[in-house]
């Protein structure tokens, strides 16, 4: 793996990370930008990785060091991330060679970000952050504590060991869905009700696509069916729809040949039975807009569904004190819709659901998994939902076994 140290003071503990990272048996390549050498010795890395620190693009004897170290990468760890490192990263200049060799990789690729809080909350890091983490990149937050010049707040390194124990959980999951074809919807349908106007739901679709870059990184082959136009996460392939009818088609065809379906979409429930062909004036108006049910896409595949076929849907609730609770509507929604996993969130708690960068989920199983994933950003949630995912296609298999 490639060790890449830029210049905080928290690149002293990438000496400690080094060191646990070879002691558990792992083959290290440190990268250190210019900064990083001023707060930690390249001999002292040097000693302690398997390779000696490299820092240049030009000076090496390779001609082209970042592919060579990018492509034959299982894993790229960034220790500490500065805000330089993290703002380069996520604009694609490779001002050098850490930065060339995180542009040349597809192996898994975790930042460790640390820096004064004021830095960590600005909005230009916040958004790079998000950036990085919408195109698959892990991020071990920053603890609270003590910083450097004994200020105390957000942004100090993680620790070592958790730093170390993170890689070992990213190498694990690599290829756990090597062979696996899956489909996952995101974003809220829209049923139009004239040329210009339709009916809609406020889903961004970043849950999906983070489940479906999370399945990509594990080696699934994924098809994404979509009706928000980001940009696709890597390797994973884009159908863009905009109607449940459409939705409906393109998810039954991809279906055919997967053995994961993920129903993360807001597939709006009704439709308007007619669509004008024409704008409709506002002296016309208003209309009488007639509503009618649109097909029920996971129920369906849930009745069509093969015996290896592993199914997941959604439930976006509201919940009120005296009203039932999100484990008994999702344990509700699980039977109704004959899905091997449900997953609830509460959409009217702070920071939950639609639009934001962050979720907090209960995963229900036909299994009898319940499993609270709280407070996150999307790309956790999205992992605890593929972990769930996981487990029942393992289950399976151990269950063919003669
Ligand atoms: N879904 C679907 N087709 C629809 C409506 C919903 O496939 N026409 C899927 C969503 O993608 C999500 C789950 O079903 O995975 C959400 O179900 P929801 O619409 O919330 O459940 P309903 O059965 O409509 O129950 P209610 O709206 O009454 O909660």
């Amino acid at each position: 793996m490639v060790l890449g140290v830029s210049g905080g003071i928290a690149a002293y503990k990438a000496v400690e990370v080094c060191r646990r990272l070879t002691d558990a048996g792992a083959v290290v390549s440190p990268v250190m930008t210019a900064a990083a050498t001023r707060f930690v010795g390249e001999t002292t890395l040097s000693a302690l990785a398997s390779e000696p620190v490299r820092r240049s693009l030009f000076d090496d004897a390779e001609p082209i060091p970042h592919t060579r170290l990018g492509q034959g990468a299982d894993l790229i760890i960034v220790v500490p991330a500065t805000a330089r490192l993290i703002g380069a990263y996520a604009a694609g200049i490779s001002s050098d060679l850490l930065t060339a060799t995180l542009l040349a990789t597809r192996a898994p690729v975790l930042v460790c970000p640390a820096m004064h809080t004021e830095m960590w909350e600005h909005p230009a890091v916040v958004e790079n952050i998000a950036t990085l983490r919408r195109r698959g990149v892990h991020v071990l937050e920053p603890a609270a504590g003590r910083l450097a010049g004994g200020d105390v707040g957000r942004g100090r390194l993680a620790d070592p060991a958790d730093i170390v124990a993170a890689a070992a959980r990213l190498l694990d999951r690599r290829g756990e869905m090597a062979g696996v074809g899956a489909v996952v919807t995101a974003g809220g349908t829209r049923e139009p009700i004239d040329p210009v106007r339709f009916i809609g739901n406020r889903s961004s679709g970043k849950q999906g696509y983070a489940i479906a870059a999370e399945l990509a990184r594990r080696g699934a082959t994924v098809s994404l069916v979509s009706t928000v136009d980001l940009p696709p996460p890597p390797g994973v392939a884009v159908t863009v729809v905009e109607t449940a009818a459409e939705m409906e088609a393109a998810v039954t065809a991809a279906a055919a040949s997967a053995g994961v379906v993920v129903m993360a979409a807001a597939v709006a429930d009704f439709r308007p039975k007619a669509t004008a062909a024409t704008k409709i004036k506002k002296h016309d108006g208003p209309p009488d807009v007639v509503l009618e049910p649109t097909p029920d896409i996971l129920a369906g595949l849930c009745r069509r569904r093969r015996p290896d076929q592993v199914i997941v849907g959604f439930a976006a609730e509201t919940i009120v004190a005296e009203g039932p609770t999100l484990a008994e509507l999702a344990a509700t929604k699980l039977e109704a819709k004959g899905a091997d996993l449900i997953v609830a969130n509460d959409v009217a708690a702070p920071g939950v659901g639609f639009a934001h960068d962050t979720n907090a989920v209960l995963i229900v199983g036909r299994d009898g998994l319940r499993s609270n994933v709280d407070l996150t950003d999307k790309a956790q949630v999205a992992a605890a939902v593929v972990d769930a995912v996981t487990r029942l296609i393992h289950n399976q298999e151990e269950q063919d076994q003669p």
